[in-house]
């Protein structure tokens, strides 16, 4: 079975020009959360959808899920106060409907405009790699700044950025989960965990178009793409 828990918990601290979280910020008529939840529904590959949030956002989620139709989605389920906790708290609130080799994709909400072949190509990776991350090269010249100005300059040609979906399955990133808790270790996502275990992780190629909503300037972007 290959599952995908969608992240939608977070308080939107960086976003503050908007009056709800980003998750629920509509773009087109369609709250931002949706996005991923159907593209994830349309794929026959994908059996069960997890959507995961906080008490703030549930009352108006659950009324979007009232309109639209997601029969893949099997629960909203209620997060952390860090994006690890909330995988965390999800991971053990599918523990007993998942088994230990069923496939877990773990996306954020906040990238709406994931592609389906990107989610697949994280399954048909999965199968062969014990853990995967999407991620795209950095391009971009990057350096180094103190007070103003360049520092150093960075060798980029082996820098990539970390995207969504990553990619396990349940037993590895329910272990990778709590190592943490047991470690007290902290990271931004899901595949350095599964690396603080040991763990190898394969990158699949992302897309450009797959970015993380986190400032006033993405969601300008996103409407410019979308509208
Ligand atoms: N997330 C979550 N639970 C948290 C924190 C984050 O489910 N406690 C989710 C977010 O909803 C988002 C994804 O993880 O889809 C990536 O996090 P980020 O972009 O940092 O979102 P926020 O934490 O909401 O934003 P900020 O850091 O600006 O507060
Ligand atoms: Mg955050």
């Amino acid at each position: 079975m290959n599952v995908a828990i969608i992240l939608a918990a977070g308080k939107s601290e960086r976003l503050n020009e908007i009056d709800v979280p980003k998750q629920l910020y509509v773009v087109n008529k369609v709250p931002l959360f949706l996005y991923s939840v159907l593209t994830f529904n349309q794929l026959d590959e994908i059996d069960a959808i997890y959507l995961v949030t906080n008490d703030e956002c549930l009352p108006l989620i659950e009324k979007y899920l009232k309109v639209y139709t997601i029969e893949k989605l099997k629960g909203v389920i209620l997060g952390g106060v860090t994006r690890q906790e909330s995988v965390y708290l999800a991971l053990r609130n599918i523990e007993k409907t998942v088994k230990n080799d069923d496939i877990i994709l773990i996306h954020d909400a906040a990238r709406p405009l994931i592609s389906k072949e990107t989610i697949l190509a994280n399954i048909e990776a999965v199968k062969i790699f014990e853990a995967v991350s999407t991620a795209i090269k950095v391009n971009d010249t990057v350096f180094n700044v103190k007070d103003d100005h360049v520092d150093h300059i960075v060798d980029r040609s082996c820098l990539y950025q970390a995207q969504t979906p990553q990619s396990f399955n349940y037993r590895l990133i329910k272990k990778a989960h709590e190592m943490a808790i047991n470690n007290m270790v902290v990271a931004n996502d899901d595949s350095a965990l599964v690396r603080e275990l040991g763990y190898d992780v394969h990158v699949v190629k992302g897309t450009t178009t797959n970015f993380k909503v986190t400032t006033i300037d993405d969601i300008k972007l996103l409407e410019m793409m979308i509208l």
